[in-house]
């Protein structure tokens, strides 16, 4: 018995036939770039997330790019945000020239931790970017009223988080701005590369089209010198047709984390995330930590099994040697570090049978020498 770790070929299955048929329109009509698939997935999406606009992108890195772009972000300026997080976020700060101040996770949360940014504001802090990591969202509600009140954006990573509500609203509709990657495995997963950004902010929105589009958003007008990044319309059109079922498959995803958490709770050595219970995790990774060095040894145990697991991520962007300049020695983050060592994302995805995690579960307690 095998099990995949994530499964976008399964998904695509499910709309496989409504894709074709549209691609093939698509086909007929020649318009390649852009056009009307793109601007109905950017319609929907923000109905969806409830926000006056999304635009779409060629992936979620250029999405916090041109993000931290349309806000005027640059050289001489700070932009906080987690260590532990895809390199993506941090690479988005750096190419603006501005300077990526990092800081540590929560205990049990893995998420940003919010003291420690508000202690690391300083006169030059422009921007923060609490990332809603593994499908889990920072609660900002209150935090970005604060932030407001110190002239500070906050841009939401929402990669990992597409479709998780906290209070009544979507991730990517409480800061300035909302950063969405739909690459294959993401929640929302396009089958190719593909982003997008959300906002309530009018200008935010036609300065972040203009950024994507050559600094223009008509033909030949050129107002700044912008870029080429656009959500592609063959892209647009999964992305369309599956934006109907990511309530029902966060659902899906969550009823999986219950059964792991069921099955792994008491198993010794093996600590279980600690969320909310509620509908702000959409559970794009269900990460365990494994204690006492022996992380390493049960993903190679779990692999002889057929059972393909991750770890996201093996490096705290800090460790990294892309970003080992700016100077956080060892131990700079402890909690961020620590966990580097004993993370393992377990198979998730809306493939996935009951069956299938119980395996899982086995041959995790079986290994841990509970059973
Ligand atoms: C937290 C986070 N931010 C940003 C990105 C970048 O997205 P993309 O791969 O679409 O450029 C990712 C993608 O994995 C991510 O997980």
């Amino acid at each position: 018995m095998g099990v995949l770790f994530s499964a976008p070929q399964y998904e695509f299955q499910l709309i496989r036939q409504e894709w074709e048929q549209r691609f093939n329109e698509l086909c007929a009509h020649g318009v390649f770039v852009g056009g009307a698939p793109v601007k109905e997935f950017e319609k929907h999406f923000a109905s969806f997330l409830d926000v006056k606009g999304v635009a779409g992108v060629g992936n979620g890195t250029d999405a916090l790019f041109l993000a931290l772009k349309a806000l005027e972000i640059g050289k001489g300026d700070e932009v906080i945000t987690a260590t532990n997080t895809f390199i993506a976020t941090v690479e988005a700060i750096h190419h603006t020239g501005a300077t990526p101040v990092l800081v540590d996770c929560e205990r049990d949360s893995y998420l940003i931790d919010l003291d420690q940014v508000k202690a690391n504001v300083t006169s030059r802090t422009k921007a923060i970017i609490p990332v809603h990591l593994y499908g889990q969202m920072v609660d900002i509600d209150e935090f970005v009223q604060w932030a407001a009140d110190k002239g500070i954006f906050i841009v939401e990573d929402c990669a990992q988080a597409a479709g998780a509500h906290l209070n009544g609203k979507y991730a990517g509709s409480i800061g300035s701005i909302g950063c969405f990657s739909f690459y294959p495995d993401k929640n929302l997963g396009a089958i190719g590369d593909g982003g997008a950004i959300s906002s309530n902010h009018p200008e935010l929105l036609s300065g972040f089209r203009k950024l994507r589009n050559h600094g223009g958003e008509l033909k030949y007008i050129h107002e700044f010198p912008g870029f080429n990044s656009r959500l592609d319309p063959l892209q647009a059109l999964v992305l369309d047709l599956k934006l109907k079922y990511l309530n029902e498959w966060s659902e899906r995803r969550r009823e999986n984390a219950g059964i792991y958490s069921e099955n792994l709770s008491n198993v010794e050595g093996v600590i279980v995330p600690k969320h909310r219970g509620d509908e702000s995790h959409v559970f794009h990774l269900y990460v365990i930590r494994v204690e006492e060095d022996r992380r390493d040894a049960l993903k190679k145990h779990l692999q002889k099994k057929g059972i393909l697991t991750a770890i996201q991520y093996p490096t705290a962007v800090h460790q990294t040697p892309a970003f080992q300049h700016l100077g956080y020695g060892r131990g700079a983050f402890p909690v961020s570090e620590e966990y580097a060592q004993q993370i393992l994302s377990l198979p998730m995805s809306i493939a996935l049978s009951k069956a299938d995690i119980e395996y899982v579960c086995d041959e995790i307690r079986s290994y841990m020498g509970t059973n």
